[in-house]
């Protein structure tokens, strides 16, 4: 059986004791005296590990020809390495080559530094990179982190359905799921299905949020979170939408909008400080070749308190401060993310939660405040990337919630197993959604939501 590098590159495992590893040629390199170097990676961690193989191998001739890419198994002992930057290496006694590349001079991957667009437009061989190896893991510790988090405060996790009849965020924004038509597609084998009429009987879409489906949990189960795919038709090319993301939806019940403020300020700290402790490898890369302050904004966000600051409020600081917008603020209008940047990076300094927002930019859940015009609604907005979090108090008064969907048009017979959590033992509960690729996008200083997902889904583009 062989080892994982990390393993070796921790200090786990005895010096002078032979090893076999499995991974893929990074590089190589031949010295005149009759040995190569083979830095060899697989993914467990940012180092590759140095094989030293001397050319008394019967297969050293092999060795000489292995490029960037070609898997190997190198067998050998593990010895302390005085050569600079790298703790451990093996003194090869046995290289087995498992698979060559074809071409190596048109491997599309080859060792020289490649675009972050090239690298989009190569998905599945992107994960191979120094860059996207760092992204993945740090991707990884920070879910992990997050269900770690919830678990240990007694939450469950929920799986809520990809697949729905509701828009819950009433934004327009859904993909439709039917079989119509279907019989028109060029299938090989179309099954018994009677693609004639629609699977489902009635409009089916994608999830825009597990939200309404998680309130539901929480009405029983008292705290709960989802963490899942959610996708939205966005008509926005931006480097923070996707049209397929992941989010992370925690639903509390007897709770405000204060206790999942701070839900949320606690939720962040505990992940980043994960992050400083478990991936420490990848995000002093980070730090080097991506975003100078990868590492220094995190540790001082884990040490600050979060700032709040009513929306009206924020309306009036971005008003006075005499920075000319690309929109202009007046009460009642969306914040952009130009607006949540200023106030996160030059006014606070800090994150900050933005709280009781005009209810007629809200969607229809939300609670609605004794002033009649605002909702008990947060968004976190962190420096550096502006909306992390969006959440609510949600409306748990019937007729307050009726009156509400009846002035947005809305069907109360499509709601009605959401009005029924309000008739059968309703309570103030709350909950907010953490876009997930926000979140790894910021932690790794990486400017685009694109290159922290493996496989990205915008517009015109769906590839693999
Ligand atoms: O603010 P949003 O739309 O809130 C909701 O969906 C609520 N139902 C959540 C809740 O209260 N349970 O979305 C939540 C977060 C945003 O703050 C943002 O970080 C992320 O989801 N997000 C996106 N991330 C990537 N691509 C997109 N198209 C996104 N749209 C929202
Ligand atoms: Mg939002």
């Amino acid at each position: 059986s062989h080892l994982a590098i990390s393993e070796l590159l921790k200090g786990n495992v005895a010096v002078d004791s032979q090893v076999t590893i499995k991974g893929w040629i990074r590089t190589r390199r031949d010295s005149k005296a009759g040995i190569s170097f083979l830095a060899v990676h697989d993914g467990s961690c940012f180092d590759p590990i140095q094989a030293v193989v001397p050319n008394s191998l019967n297969n050293y001739d092999e060795v000489t020809s292995l490029t960037a890419g070609c898997s190997v198994s190198v067998t050998g002992v593990l010895v302390q390495s005085a050569g600079q930057g790298q703790s451990y290496e093996i003194q090869a006694n046995s290289v087995t080559v498992l698979g060559w590349v074809e071409n190596p001079d048109s491997y599309p991957m080859s060792a020289k530094r490649h675009s972050i667009e090239y690298l989009r437009e190569h998905a599945h061989l992107r994960p191979r990179t120094n860059m996207i190896g760092a992204v993945t893991r740090v991707r990884n510790c920070l879910a992990q982190a997050i269900h770690r988090f919830y678990h240990e405060q007694g939450f469950y996790w929920i799986s809520t359905p990809i697949i729905t009849a509701s828009d819950c965020e009433g934004a327009g924004e859904m993909f439709r799921v039917s079989t119509l038509d279907m019989q028109n597609l060029p299938l090989t084998d179309k099954g018994d299905v009677d693609y004639s009429e629609d699977f489902f009987g009635k409009e089916a879409f994608l999830t825009v949020s597990g939200q309404l489906n998680g309130e539901t949990y929480a009405s029983a189960m008292s705290k709960i979170y989802t963490f899942g795919p959610t996708f939205r038709a966005e008509n926005s090319n931006t480097s923070r939408h996707l049209a397929e993301f992941w989010m992370v939806e925690p639903e509390v019940a007897f709770a405000d909008l204060e206790d999942i403020a701070k839900l949320a300020e606690n939720m962040l700290k505990y992940v980043f400080k994960a992050v400083l402790e478990e991936r420490r490898d990848d995000m002093e890369f980070f730090a080097q070749r991506v975003e100078k302050t990868a590492i220094t904004r995190l540790e001082e966000f884990v040490d600050k308190d979060f700032a709040q600051v009513d929306y009206t409020d924020a309306v009036e600081i971005l008003k006075n401060c005499g920075k000319k917008f690309e929109y202009a603020v007046e009460w009642g209008v969306d914040l952009q993310s130009e607006h949540e940047r200023y106030l996160a990076e030059e006014h606070f300094k800090a994150p900050v939660v933005i709280k009781n927002y005009p209810r007629d930019i809200k969607a229809f859940y939300m609670r609605q405040n004794e002033d009649g015009k605002t909702v008990a609604a947060m968004d976190v907005v962190a420096p550096g990337i502006g909306e992390i979090i969006g959440g609510s108090q949600r409306e748990e008064r019937l007729d307050v919630l009726d009156a509400r969907l009846e002035e947005m048009g809305l069907n109360k017979e499509d709601y009605s197993w959401y009005r029924d959590l309000r008739k059968y033992g309703s309570v103030p509960h709350s909950g907010f959604g953490l876009g997930f690729e926000r979140l790894v996008a910021y932690v790794t200083g990486m400017g685009n939501v694109r290159d922290v997902i493996a496989f990205p889904r915008t517009k015109g583009s769906a590839t693999y």
